[in-house]
């Protein structure tokens, strides 16, 4: 951390190198997601997926550049090998909610963090996230709803309405 013109305390420093780890471990697993339903023959659920997991990059890089903007040190932490295979699309489609679930409480702890630190920066910084999380967590529910109505039979059906 560049210590002479740092605007970001050592601990908000690492709580937000740990979401960048996040962000990145989220775009890893929905590449996973891609490629498995591929597999499966489901392209578009691929795409989709292939998709979300470009955005989640954008979300860890977002946050690099913040550290940078205020004089923070970034250090990627590093990833688990993401599951690469499900039981069913189903399964795979929660895994897609529980992790979106997952970042949204990691989001909240972080702003909790920003409140206590006095850190008006990031807590204006972290507002973004606070609602693109509400607007993921909303997508993949809406998406999990629609599959488990389709039924693993039909998920194919779903399949083509993505893209
Ligand atoms: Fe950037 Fe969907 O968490």
């Amino acid at each position: 951390m560049r210590q002479d013109r740092a605007m970001i305390g050592s601990k908000m420093n690492e709580a937000l190198n740990a979401q960048i780890g996040r962000e990145f471990g989220a775009s890893y697993q929905y590449y996973a997601l891609a490629a498995w339903f591929e597999e499966q023959g489901l392209p578009g659920f691929a795409k989709f997926f292939l998709r979300q997991g470009q955005e989640e990059n954008e979300h860890a890089l977002k946050i690099v550049h913040y550290l940078g903007e205020v004089g923070g040190h970034v250090v990627l932490p590093a990833q688990p090998q993401p599951k690469s295979t499900y039981e069913s699309a189903l399964a795979a489609i929660e895994s897609f909610l529980a992790a979106e679930q997952e970042v949204t409480r990691a989001i909240y702890e972080l702003v909790d963090l920003a409140t206590a630190e006095k850190d008006h920066s990031a807590f204006e910084f972290l507002q973004w996230y606070v609602s693109e999380q509400r607007e993921e967590v909303a997508s993949a529910t809406g998406l999990l709803d629609r599959a488990r109505r389709f039924g693993e039979e039909r998920v194919v059906l779903l399949d083509s309405t993505l893209s």
